[in-house]
């Protein structure tokens, strides 16, 4: 099956040539297929960011190649990647836009990769669509389309953004700890969204997430970053009866790192 996302050889050096050299990516290779919901963990500065970073375009590749669906995209804008990837952060101020509601920002996710300006009038047949959209989220937000999106909470914004995120049923979706700003019930709740979205609109997508319990129960693929380089690929088969202390047992056997705790992984 053709990959969706295929990546490879890729390399990312920050300061580059200075004593603070720092080689962050050494020689990724990666292929996604249709549907596969990818968990990635690793420690701080394990190059997460950095990975999702090139993929999405903000960070030139040093070297490596980028492939969406067989076209080369290594050079290719953010703008343009857009249309086809879509990202959230943990930070759900970054998602959505404070000051506009959150019918005009849905308005404005539906418009999202296209080059036209944004116009604050909102077409009535898209209100009824947004509706039930939001009604599909279950956090009673679907009478607070005139609301501004910056007096709703983390998670309902999270959740917005989620939505927003998915509208245009993107090639790929891009998660960087997308519910680590959240309290723990609400985490829970927009991981369950996540996953249903994923699930019903069979889209491809990177999780980044600290949470390994998260990263085991959640997807069909698990990967761990480990200086610069993929230590561990689990496939689902594999995640089935994972625990956390199998994952660190795992990691250590494949990396020959002794681990004296997960502090490693969990930092
Ligand atoms: N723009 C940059 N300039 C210089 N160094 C950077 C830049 N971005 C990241 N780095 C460095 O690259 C390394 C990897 O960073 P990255 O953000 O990818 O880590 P991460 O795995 O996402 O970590 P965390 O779990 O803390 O989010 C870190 O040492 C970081 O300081
Ligand atoms: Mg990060």
């Amino acid at each position: 099956m053709q990959p969706v996302l295929k990546i490879s050889n890729l390399h990312q050096t920050f300061e580059k040539g200075t004593v603070n050299e720092n080689h962050v990516l050494r020689g990724i290779d990666l292929a996604l297929s249709p549907g596969d919901f990818v968990t990635i963990i690793g420690g701080n500065g394990a190059g997460k960011s950095t990975l999702l970073n090139s993929v999405a375009g903000t960070l030139p590749v040093e070297d490596g190649q980028l492939f969406l669906n067989d076209t080369e995209i290594t050079k290719q804008s953010v703008t343009k990647r857009s249309k086809y990837i879509s990202r959230v952060f943990q930070d759900p101020k970054m998602g959505t836009a404070v000051r506009l509601t959150v019918e005009e920002n849905l308005a404005l996710a539906m418009k999202r990769g296209h080059k036209r300006g944004f116009s604050r009038g909102v077409k009535s047949k898209n209100r009824n669509f947004f509706k039930e959209q939001l009604a599909t989220l279950n956090l009673n937000l679907e009478n607070r389309l005139d609301a501004e999106i910056g007096l709703l909470s983390g998670g309902q914004r999270q959740a917005i953004t989620l939505l927003m995120a998915t509208l245009q049923r993107p090639d790929l979706i891009l998660l960087d700890e997308h519910t680590a700003a959240l309290d723990p019930k609400t985490s829970i709740t927009v991981m369950e969204l996540t996953q249903k979205l994923i699930t019903e609109h069979h889209l491809t997508a990177f999780m980044v997430t600290h949470n390994m319990e998260d990263a085991i129960r959640y997807g069909n693929r698990l990967i761990m970053l480990h200086q610069g380089q993929i230590a561990l690929d689990l496939k689902q088969e594999e995640k089935q009866d994972l625990t956390v202390p199998k994952l660190m047992t795992l990691f250590q056997k494949n990396s020959g790192v002794e681990l004296k705790d997960d502090a490693l992984l969990l930092a």
